[in-house]
């Protein structure tokens, strides 16, 4: 009942805020069931390993994360690795000093390298950027029930090439399904087995293409988790406090309702 009651508030709310959700809602996108969804999701710490993996593999020879520092890495709750792994992880990639005036190898508190294609957006916050879900008719009810979708939204697309390329004005476009417009102009960046994973966990496209996108999931939104837990922590306690007022209520107004109760 009372899940029947917050959809119907939030139908009236949202169509009235109805016209800016409703735009953009053209590609098709796929629910996926991540671990971190509901009140009590958490983040896969494996998951999150493997997705960093295909990031760094594939993705960041295009794109950046200059949002990111590189000390969250070893964050728990997040891919949680062991700080020497991720002082040998900055290490990889060169900064600029102006101290040294030189370049020099990066250490966990500097930040993820930024997008090396200037037409490839940086991929910070992309998984809180996008909306997956924005209907039915543009009433946001599906991002109620299936959350806003963003690693959806780019797991959909990592997925959604048809195989049709065409050129205009020199650039090539391809074909997805899960693309606004339909045409984007990134190649297919995964194909399967593009990666092979430590722990053993199947590399089909699928599989890489959900593990980097709970990775962006991640980047975008590292507190997650704190978030849920703050928030469940706020519900109980105000359980407790309506019950209380309920009773104290009830006592107060006892002798004036003419009530017999034993006081
Ligand atoms: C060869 C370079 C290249 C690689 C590799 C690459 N991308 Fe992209 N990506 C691009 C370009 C260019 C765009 C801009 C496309 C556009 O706006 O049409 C883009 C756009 C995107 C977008 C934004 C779509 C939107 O809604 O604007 C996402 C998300 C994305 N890439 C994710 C990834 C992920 C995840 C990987 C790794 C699996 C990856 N990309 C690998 C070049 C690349």
């Amino acid at each position: 009942m009372l899940k029947k009651l917050s959809i119907i508030a939030f139908a009236a709310l949202s169509l009235s805020a109805g016209g800016a959700m409703a735009a953009g809602g053209a590609g098709h996108i796929h629910d996926v069931d991540f671990s971190f969804e509901g009140p009590f999701g958490k983040f896969d710490q494996n998951q999150l390993q493997r997705g960093l993996q295909v990031y760094t593999e594939v993705c960041s020879a295009c794109h950046g994360m200059r949002y990111v520092p590189l000390r969250t890495l070893a964050d728990e709750g997040g891919p949680h690795l062991p700080e020497d792994q991720v002082r040998a992880y900055a290490a990889q990639f060169d900064i600029y000093d102006p101290e040294l005036d030189d370049d020099r190898p990066r250490k966990p508190t500097d930040y993820f390298p930024e997008s090396g294609l200037e037409s490839a957006p940086d991929l910070s916050l992309m998984a809180k950027a996008r909306a997956g879900f924005h209907g039915p008719y543009g009433t946001g009810i599906n991002q109620l029930v299936k959350g806003m979708g963003g690693p959806e939204y780019i797991a959909s697309i990592l997925t959604g090439y048809t195989g049709e390329e065409k050129e205009e004005a020199g650039t090539t476009f391809y074909e997805n399904t899960a693309f606004p417009g339909g045409w984007i102009a990134m190649a297919p960046p995964l194909y399967g087995e593009d990666v092979e994973y430590a722990d053993g966990h199947s590399n089909s496209l699928h599989h890489e293409a959900e593990d980097v996108s709970a990775f962006l999931m991640w980047a975008a939104e590292p507190k997650m988790m704190a978030r849920k837990q703050a928030g469940l922590t706020g519900v109980l306690f105000l359980v407790v406090l309506s019950t209380l007022l309920y009773l104290t209520n009830k006592k107060l107004w006892a002798p004036v309702k003419g009530k017999k109760l034993d006081l």
